[in-house]
C-alpha cells in the first residue's frame, strides 16, 4: 500500500512515530478503508526494529477503531473509517486543529430526514402525534410559575427530589425495580446515564462490551471517550457471556428487547452474566429503553431484580414512553455511587431544566404516564403484532422476523445477499418506504436484515408500506445483485 513510514535517527519514541505516521495516513485518507497495513515482521524489517515494536503500534490503532486484526489475513484498515475528515476535504488539512483520529472512525450520523417519507419504518421513534401535547403543555407551565425564582439558581445535579421519587414510585410499578430515590440520577437520556456510568466506574482506556449487533450511538460514545471496546455476539438467548473476556470492567446490555434484535435475554445467560461480573469485579449497564412496551405473556424482570451485590446501574429513557426531545431519563445506581455521580453530572452540565423536571414529576405522579403508557401498549401492540403477521406471512421465503414480545421494531434476516438487500432498501427509499438494515449496527452479521420500526407508522399505513417494501426485495433479487460473500 501507499504508505510510508520512516523514523529520524534520533526517534526515541518508536512505537508512538510509527502509530502516528499510520494514524496520520488513515485520518488523511492516504490508507483507505479495507486497505491492508503493511506485515509487522515485513515493516519491523523495513525500520531495523524489533517486530513487537511495529505490533504494539498497531494495537494502538485497533484500540481506536482505526484497524480491525483478520486471524491469519493480516491489518486492516477499519471498514468504519467514514470520510475521514480531513482526506475528505481538502482545506480542513491546513486548519491547525483537528479532531483526535478516533472520530474518523465515526460514521456521519443522520438525525432528521430531508422529507418526511410516505411510509416512516425508522426505529427507535415514538408516535409523537399520540403524546398528550395539552396536558404536558399546562403541566410546563404550572412548574414555571411554581419554581418561581428558585427555578433561577442551581438545583442539585442527580435531580428535583419530587422527580426522583416519582422515577423511584414508575420503576416499582411498571418493572418491578426496587430503588431508594436517593440512588435514582435523573439524566439527559439513557445516553447520559451510560456516559455518567463510564466516567463514575472506568479507568480510561479500560475495555468495556457492548452487544454486537448493538445500539451503535453507545459504542460510539465509548470509542470517542477513549474505552476499549469488545463486542460480543448474540445469540436467540441474548448475550454470548461465554465472549467477555476478564479485562472488561463495565458490560452495556438491553437484557429485556435487545436493540436491535429484540431477543429477551434467557433467565441462564441473566445469571451467568451476574456471576460472571462478580468473578471479574465489573460493571453491568442495563439499559430498559423500551420495556414498557410489552406485548405478550409476563416478561422476565429487569437484571436489576436478580443483582444481589450491587454490580447492576438500572438505566431507564422516556424517550419511547414520551418523546425523545424531552432529554430525559435516569439511573438507579447500586448504594454508595449516588455521590459520584450527582458530581459527574455537574461536571458535566449541572442538571436537566428544573421545569421539565418538575412537570414530568407530576406527570408521573397524576397518573398520566401509566395512562399513556396504557394506551401506547395497546397501540404500538396492534402494529406489532401486523408488521410481525405480515412478515411472517407475506414475506415468506423474503424476510424472517426474530420473535419479539416488546418495544417499537421487530427485527428480520433477509434470505439473499447483502448488496440485493442494499438496492432493494435504497429503491424502497426512493419511493418513499425507509427501513433500517441491520448492517448499520453491526460489523460482523452472520446474514443481512432490516429492522422495521413501527413508533412512527400509523396502523393504517403499515400493509401498504411493507408491500411496497417488499415489491423492492423481490425485485432486487430477481434483477440478481450479485450476492456477496459476507453482510454489508
Ligand atoms: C438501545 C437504546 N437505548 C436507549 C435509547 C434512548 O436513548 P435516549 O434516552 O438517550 O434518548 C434508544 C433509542 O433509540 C435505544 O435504541
Amino acid at each position: 500500500v501507499d504508505v510510508h513510514v520512516s523514523l529520524p535517527p534520533d526517534a526515541t519514541d518508536l512505537t508512538g512515530s510509527i502509530y502516528r505516521q499510520l494514524r496520520d495516513a488513515v485520518v488523511a485518507g492516504r490508507l483507505r478503508p479495507g486497505e491492508r497495513l503493511p506485515a509487522t515482521r515485513d515493516l519491523a524489517r523495513q525500520l531495523s526494529v524489533a517486530r513487537n515494536t511495529v505490533a504494539v503500534a498497531y494495537d494502538r490503532l485497533a484500540g481506536e477503531g482505526l484497524v480491525v486484526g483478520r486471524v491469519g489475513a493480516g491489518t486492516f484498515v477499519s471498514p468504519d473509517v467514514a470520510g475521514t475528515a480531513a482526506g475528505a476535504s481538502p482545506g480542513a488539512t491546513s486548519t491547525a486543529l483537528v479532531p483526535r483520529a478516533v472520530w474518523a472512525t465515526v460514521p456521519e450520523q443522520r438525525v432528521t430526514l430531508r422529507d418526511t417519507p410516505r411510509f416512516d419504518f425508522r426505529p427507535g421513534v415514538p408516535d409523537a402525534a399520540a403524546f398528550p401535547h395539552d396536558v404536558w403543555r399546562r403541566l410546563v407551565s404550572s412548574a414555571l410559575r411554581d419554581l418561581g425564582p428558585t427555578s433561577a439558581s442551581y438545583q442539585e445535579p442527580a435531580g428535583l427530589a419530587e422527580l426522583r421519587a416519582a422515577i423511584a414510585r414508575w420503576v416499582a410499578t411498571s418493572r418491578g425495580v426496587v430503588a431508594d430515590p436517593a440512588d435514582v440520577v435523573v439524566t439527559a437520556g439513557a445516553q447520559q446515564a451510560v456516559d455518567l456510568a463510564v466516567r463514575v466506574l472506568v479507568e480510561p482506556g479500560a475495555a468495556v462490551a457492548v452487544e454486537d449487533p448493538g445500539y451503535p450511538l453507545v459504542r460510539h460514545l465509548f470509542t470517542t471517550s477513549g474505552m476499549r471496546v469488545v463486542r460480543v455476539p448474540v445469540d436467540d438467548e441474548g448475550m454470548v457471556v461465554d465472549a467477555l473476556t476478564p479485562d472488561v470492567r463495565l458490560v452495556y446490555a438491553n437484557p429485556s428487547h435487545q436493540f436491535p434484535l429484540g431477543v429477551t435475554m434467557s433467565l441462564r445467560r441473566r445469571v451467568q452474566l451476574l456471576e460472571w461480573a462478580a468473578r471479574v469485579g465489573a460493571a453491568i449497564v442495563e439499559d430498559d429503553y423500551d420495556s414498557e412496551f410489552r406485548y405478550a405473556g409476563r416478561p422476565l424482570d429487569p437484571l436489576h431484580t436478580l443483582d444481589r451485590d450491587g454490580r447492576v446501574l438500572y438505566v431507564g429513557s422516556f424517550s419511547k414512553t414520551l418523546l425523545p426531545s424531552l432529554r430525559l431519563g435516569f439511573v438507579v445506581t447500586p448504594p454508595g455511587l449516588a455521590r459520584a455521580f450527582a458530581h459527574a453530572r455537574m461536571f458535566t452540565d449541572w442538571h436537566s431544566p428544573a421545569p421539565f423536571q418538575l412537570a414530568l414529576a407530576r406527570f408521573i405522579d397524576d397518573g398520566h404516564l401509566a395512562r399513556h403508557v396504557r394506551a401506547g401498549r395497546l397501540r404500538y401492540g396492534a402494529r406489532h403484532d401486523l408488521v410481525e403477521r405480515l412478515l411472517t406471512e407475506r414475506f415468506a421465503g423474503v424476510l424472517s422476523p426474530i420473535p419479539s414480545i416488546a418495544g417499537l421494531h421487530v427485527t428480520a434476516w433477509f434470505a439473499g445477499g447483502a448488496a440485493e438487500l442494499r438496492a432493494a432498501l435504497a429503491s424502497a427509499r426512493r419511493a418513499g418506504v425507509v427501513v433500517a438494515s441491520l448492517s448499520q449496527y453491526s460489523r460482523d452479521l452472520p446474514r443481512p436484515g432490516v429492522v422495521v420500526g413501527f413508533g412512527a407508522a400509523p396502523v393504517d399505513r403499515i400493509t401498504e408500506g411493507l408491500e411496497l417494501l417488499l415489491a423492492h426485495l423481490v425485485a432486487a433479487r430477481e434483477h440478481g445483485v450479485p450476492p456477496p460473500t459476507r453482510a454489508g
